[in-house]
């Protein structure tokens, strides 16, 4: 047979098999199915250009369960968080980490962990993550503040007080991406020998947001070779972290450190796909963290009157712990006084919630029938993807009053942290999911809220803050929706300048 009658009879195969996954229709139990016109792209369009206004409008229609076609998979949202413990426990059905294996290979370039070929590798990666948890989180913690202040203190502190102290410009969201993602970097990776801060970060922050900005395009499996220098961009990213040179880093993280070793069991790993995986974890450390601290910091910059009911209960619990605050010299933050700071949990909650847009995915592994409650299930087919939209939830009036307002003590009850939040009456299990849920849960997120809380706190130590005047609020960019934090449309400038040391029994 000739090569061209070959590539036709192929054509036509899988024209086939296209026609046949588009032209699926409804069975009984299952729940509204909504596709598109085109065939295999079915709704990704609309659904890509924005995905919370889709899933609003679809639910007005069809109510919190429905399966929506959306490039070539079929995908079931439940919208109602009344119904996600039991798809959180289904952990017999549903599997989230095939899919994120896939993804991360692909968006990384390291090779698919399979079992077959690395056995071992993924439970040990697995377990790895407990290393940003419990007992880890002190040193993780600690080293991350002691970072924090020296990239604050060179870059944006040189002026002492008692100077002239003019105020400077400078955008948020920028001020925000250079202070946090190098020390995330220095805390998780370590520092080059002889130096406390690696050189050329300025490219490698450029080049991050570069490859960061086509992620959204990685996770959707578009061929590297479409997305431009994105392929020559990643190598570059990759190369910063060769074992051959982190062996020569002094102070990574112990997580860090657990996974050079578990990496080194695998003869079939290359250097590269070695240096990809630790790339990989630079992505999770900084990708969300950034865009979750510029809408803190954003929301405090706008709000100044939270800025300073927060800056008081810092002064007021560094007072009670004995410790006097001097802007020359480096302050110490435990864990045990950031937690005391209701306040400050409350609004980073308050900004998480509305900045949030993750998607939680699990794919089913067989035909089945999903229970919600009670005799309530519906039926779900294989290699469906079962997906939690957690946005939908943060913005529900029933449950946030005013939910687009934001509220700093909206998380703050007599005193203490509120978790009663209720829809038709009941109370909500899952009310904020910034990070996910069950197997999947984000591993960082202690961490990620403990780094976001001390940036917080050092800025408004040691900075007085003003927003620039002419400018319009901050919109949600709803561009990576899906991904987890959303992205500020435009950035926002502000003013910033040192402030005089606090009077009072904190001064020294
Ligand atoms: C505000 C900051 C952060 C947000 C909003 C966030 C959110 C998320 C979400 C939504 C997921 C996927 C969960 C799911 O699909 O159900 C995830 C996974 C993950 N995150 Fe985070 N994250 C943040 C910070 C961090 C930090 C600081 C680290 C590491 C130090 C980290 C490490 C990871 C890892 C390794 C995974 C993959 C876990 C797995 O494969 O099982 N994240 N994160």
């Amino acid at each position: 047979m000739s090569a061209v009658l070959l590539l036709l009879l192929g054509l036509v195969s899988l024209l086939l098999l296209v026609l046949r996954r588009s032209s699926r229709t409804r069975r009984d139990g299952e729940p509204p199915l909504i596709k598109g016109w085109i065939p295999v792209v079915g709704k990704a369009l609309e659904f890509g250009q924005n995905s919370f206004k889709f899933l609003l409008e679809h639910q007005k229609k069809h109510g919190d369960i429905f399966t929506v076609q959306i490039a070539g998979k079929y995908m079931t949202f439940i919208l109602n968080p009344l119904l996600f413990p039991n798809i959180v426990k289904d952990g017999r059905h549903l599997d989230f980490h095939e899919f994120s294996y896939k993804v991360g290979s692909h968006a990384f370039g390291y090779p698919l962990m399979k079992p077959k070929e690395f056995p071992g590798l993924q439970e040990q990666v697995s377990r790895s993550f407990l290393l940003l948890q419990g007992d880890s989180l002190s040193p993780l913690t600690e080293s991350m503040l002691g970072n924090l202040q020296l990239v604050l203190r060179q870059d944006f502190l040189g002026q002492r007080p008692g100077e002239e102290c003019d105020w400077k410009s400078h955008s948020i969201y920028k001020f925000c991406n250079s202070v946090m993602f190098e020390a995330t970097l220095l805390t998780m990776y370590g520092r080059p020998p002889a130096a406390s801060r690696h050189s050329g970060m300025d490219v490698i922050m450029e080049n991050f947001v570069k490859y960061d900005t086509k992620f959204p395009l990685l996770v959707a499996q578009i061929p590297l070779w479409l997305l431009g220098q994105t392929k020559a961009i990643r190598e570059e990213l990759t190369r910063v972290f060769l074992p051959q040179k982190m062996t020569r880093w002094s102070n990574a993280s112990q997580f860090i450190r657990k996974r050079l070793e578990i990496f080194d069991q695998f003869d079939m790993l290359r250097d590269l796909d070695k240096a990809a995986h630790n790339f990989g974890i630079l992505w999770a450390s900084a990708a969300n963290t950034v865009p979750a601290t510029f809408w803190a910091l954003y929301h405090l910059v706008t709000h100044p009157e939270v800025a300073e009911v927060v800056r008081q209960e810092l002064l007021d619990v560094l007072s009670q712990s004995g410790v006097e605050f001097s802007s020359d010299r480096d302050v110490t933050l435990t864990r045990e006084q950031l937690d005391k700071l209701v306040y400050l949990d409350s609004a980073v909650k308050e900004s998480l919630r509305l900045s949030s847009a993750s998607m939680n995915v699990r794919v089913a592994m067989d035909d089945f029938s999903l229970r919600l409650e009670g005799e309530r299930s519906v039926a779900v087919r294989k290699g469906d993807v079962v997906t939690l939209f957690p946005q939908i939830t943060h913005m529900d009036p029933e449950i946030y009053e005013e939910p687009e307002t934001y509220r700093f003590d909206r998380f703050v009850q007599d005193g203490k942290e509120k978790k009663n939040f209720y829809k038709d009456g009941r109370k909500l299990k899952y009310y904020l999911m910034p990070f996910g849920s069950g197997s999947s849960k984000c591993p960082g997120r202690y961490f990620a809220v403990y780094e976001i809380k001390q940036f917080l706190c050092l800025v408004l130590l040691h900075l007085d803050l003003q927003l620039e005047e002419g400018q319009g609020g901050a919109a949600l960019d709803p561009g990576r929706a899906g991904l987890g934090i959303l992205w500020p449309s435009a950035d926002v400038r502000f003013r910033y300048r040192l402030r005089a040391v606090p009077p009072g029994p904190t001064a020294q």
